[in-house]
């Protein structure tokens, strides 16, 4: 049976949570690998519609294990709403989300750091979600990470604190004119944590294990795209974690060779929030109907997505680094009324022209090369198989095949879990 990773081939919200609560009717388990409440996963089903941030978008299926991978970083507070929320609608959490005790954790002062470095960087910020991301990286890379099995290691946990304590509060009263850390009420928030993240943590590797042994199908989710990948991405506007299918590997404790298809999720066209080179970038009347239609506005900011057209040069790179087997198009229905729709097969550099995705200072310069296709001005909501869709939805698909050289199995033609269309003989 396989295993799955499901990729963001963009700039992230590509629609991988729709695609993993899809997918997750055949699944066993389903992992998050890696990003933390940065995710903004939406999800709409017979239960309503839920945009997740950390649980894995498996589970709406009772009969799939959800596994927090060591590779997230966990918020407590709200990864506990967001349990709540979905018991609310009847959907049992308790023994079958699993947190791995390797995942670290994102404290109050994680969070105010990534405020008060974005605050610090004036009228240039990054544009973070600002949930400590960062912080709970670098603190993960320097070795002082604090880590869900720690909750439960009280005499360790309390050593471990006072350093920070004392650490921190020398950087937020030396660098950031802020007041110290207090550590009797670190020692009260991890207290409160563990108490109530008990019947969820453990050692998942026996669980992960178990599900290869006995070959079941296993689902990892990733957060985020190739471009913002910590190493592939558009450096430094990226995120910490590794988006990538070998982010999957070591954020889900999956050897490489058992994950058999990397499925990369993109969007008919390019959205992007935040800060950095997005080349195809819109910023005008067309951008801006894509926007309305699209209902482009961030699940986690709700800030407005910037958005263009289709960067095949951007999606072929993603494809080429990240290894997908298969791809997904999502999103073809916010197109079925544009007469015209363009897909960028070059850049132009220097006067050059490039296919690959230069240094992060270049790719702000690079101007878009466009292929011009004509739309269908059909409504392609309904359609359940290929031949369904308008000759013309099918001609513009089969250009972004051949652009980025991947086998489209699965296309999106609208937000509800069964509005999709799959493509492949046995595939999902
Ligand atoms: P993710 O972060 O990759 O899971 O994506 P987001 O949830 O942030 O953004 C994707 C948005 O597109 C969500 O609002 C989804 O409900 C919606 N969506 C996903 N697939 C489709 C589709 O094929 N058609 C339409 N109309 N909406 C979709
Ligand atoms: P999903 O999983 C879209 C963006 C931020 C910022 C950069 C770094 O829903 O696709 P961070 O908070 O990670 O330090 O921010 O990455 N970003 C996202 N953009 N979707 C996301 O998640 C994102 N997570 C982070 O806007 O540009
Ligand atoms: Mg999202």
């Amino acid at each position: 049976m396989p295993v799955i990773a499901v990729v963001g081939a963009q700039w992230g919200d590509e629609g991988k949570g729709k695609v993993v609560d899809t997918l997750a009717a055949h699944a066993d388990v389903v992992v998050r690998y890696n990003g933390g409440n940065n995710a903004g996963h939406t999800i709409q089903n017979e239960h309503g519609t839920f945009a997740l941030h950390l649980l894995p978008s498996g589970i709406f299926h009772p009969a799939a294990q959800c596994v927090i991978g060591p590779g997230v970083v966990v918020n407590p507070d709200v990864l506990l709403a967001e349990a709540e929320a979905v018991e609310r609608v009847g959907m049992p959490t308790v023994g079958r989300l699993w947190l791995d005790e390797r995942a670290h954790l994102i404290f109050p002062h994680h969070i105010l750091m990534d405020e008060l470095e974005e605050a610090a960087r004036g009228g240039a910020p990054h544009g973070t979600t600002k949930q400590g991301i960062w912080p709970v990286y670098s603190d993960k890379a320097a070795r002082v990470g604090i880590r869900l099995g720690d909750l439960f290691e009280e005499a360790h946990l309390a050593e471990q604190l006072r350093f920070i304590a004392a650490r921190k509060s020398a950087l937020f009263r030396g660098v950031y004119r802020h007041e110290a850390l207090e550590f009797p009420s670190l020692l009260a928030t991890v207290g409160r944590w563990a108490e109530r993240l008990r019947p969820y943590v453990t050692d998942t590797h026996p669980l992960i294990q178990a599900a290869l042994r006995a070959d079941r199908t296993i689902l990892l989710e990733g957060q985020l795209g190739v471009m913002r990948d910590l190493d592939w991405g558009l450096y430094p506007y990226v995120t910490s974690s590794t988006t990538l299918p070998g982010g999957a590997s070591s954020g889900a404790g999956i050897p490489p060779y058992r994950i058999t298809r990397v499925l990369g999720i993109a969007k008919a066209y390019t959205t992007a929030v935040g800060a950095g080179p997005m080349p195809t970038e819109l910023d005008d009347e067309t951008g801006a109907r894509i926007r309305e239609l699209g209902a482009e506005y961030g699940a986690t900011t709700r800030r407005p997505r910037r958005c263009g057209w289709f960067d095949g040069v951007a999606a072929r790179f993603a494809a080429e680094v990240a290894g997908f087997t298969q791809l997904a198009v999502m999103k073809l229905d916010i197109f079925d009324t544009f007469e015209t729709i363009k897909i960028a097969v070059a850049y132009r550099l220097c006067g050059r022209t490039i296919q690959s995705v230069p240094h992060t200072a270049a790719m702000a310069r690079v101007e878009p090369v466009y292929e011009e296709l004509a739309g269908w001005l059909a409504p392609t909501q309904r359609a359940r198989r290929l031949t369904d869709l308008p000759v013309e939805a099918r001609v513009f698909l089969r250009r972004i095949e051949e652009i980025v050289d991947v086998p489209i199995a699965m296309i999106g033609v609208g937000p509800g879990r069964s509005d999709v269309i799959f493509t492949q003989e046995g595939f999902p």
